[in-house]
This record gives structure tokens, C-alpha cells and sequence, in this order.
């Protein structure tokens, strides 16, 4: 796929494949949009990013709080005009084997991260 231009977000960017994923767009020509709920990393990763001349905005947001999803959808279709790709990666390991699972734990994960994609 061609990144050159596109407005990328990421959900979980503070960490593991959200911030390599953003640190490798990064070089790719994309603009980035990145959230988790450490801002003191995001803006350690966003500086990191900046410095090669890849425009990137950060804000703090939760994926288990709706109103946070909304804010950062609405923040970066404001700062961007637009969002065309969307890197949910937010999450934790959450161990559920079979022989005690629980799929309100799943249930709440999909709300969750769907709500993004809603948003958008
Ligand atoms: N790495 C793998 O090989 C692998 C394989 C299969 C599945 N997975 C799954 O993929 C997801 C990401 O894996 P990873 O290895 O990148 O994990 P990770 O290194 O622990 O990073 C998780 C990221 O999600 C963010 N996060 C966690 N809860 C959040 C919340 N409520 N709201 C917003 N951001 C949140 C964390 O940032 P903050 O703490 O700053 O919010 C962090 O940036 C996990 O669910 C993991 O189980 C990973």
C-alpha cells in the first residue's frame, strides 16, 4: 500500500506494535495521529517522530471510556480533515482459557475497539 499523504491512527501507541508500527509509517510520508492513555510517552514517540519531518499529533485517550474514543476521533479529523487508516491496537492480555471462559471479557474488548471504527 502506498502511505504517501494518508492520515494513519493509531490506538495503543505507546507501546509493542503500535509504536513500532508508528515509528515505521513514520518513514513512509504518512500523517499521524496517535493515542493511548501514557501522554508522557506519546509525546516521547511524537517528538521521536517529529524529527523526521512527519507532521504527527497525539492525545491522551482511553479505549474503554466512549467520550475518550469521540475526542480522538473528532481530534484528528480537525487537525487532518480526515482519517484513512485506523491501527487498533490497544489492548492487554487478558489470559481466558476454555475451561474457566468468560466471554464478557470479549464482549467488552470489541465494544471497545468498534467504537473507533463507529466513530469514524
Ligand atoms: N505482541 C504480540 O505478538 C501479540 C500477538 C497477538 C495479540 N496481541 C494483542 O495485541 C494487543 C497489543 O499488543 P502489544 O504487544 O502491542 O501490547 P503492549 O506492548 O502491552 O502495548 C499495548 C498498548 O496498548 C495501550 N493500551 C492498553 N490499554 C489501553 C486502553 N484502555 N486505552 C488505550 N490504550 C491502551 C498501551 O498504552 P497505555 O498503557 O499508554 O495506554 C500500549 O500502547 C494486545 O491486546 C495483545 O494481547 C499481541
Amino acid at each position: 500500500m502506498d502511505f504517501i499523504g494518508k492520515v494513519v491512527l493509531i490506538s495503543g501507541a505507546t507501546g509493542g506494535i503500535g509504536e513500532q508500527l508508528a515509528k515505521q509509517l513514520s518513514k513512509e510520508g504518512v500523517k499521524l495521529a496517535l493515542f493511548a492513555r501514557r501522554e508522557e510517552k506519546l509525546k516521547k514517540i511524537a517528538d521521536e517522530i517529529k524529527k523526521n519531518k512527519t507532521e504527527c499529533i497525539y492525545k491522551k485517550c482511553d479505549v474503554k471510556k466512549v467520550n475518550d474514543i469521540k475526542e480522538a476521533v473528532e481530534f484528528t479529523m480537525k487537525k487532518f480533515g480526515g482519517i484513512d487508516v485506523a491501527l487498533l491496537t490497544a489492548g492487554v492480555l487478558v489470559p481466558n482459557p476454555i475451561q474457566t471462559f468468560n466471554s464478557s471479557i470479549i464482549k467488552s474488548s470489541l465494544v471497545t475497539q468498534s467504537q473507533i471504527l463507529m466513530g469514524i
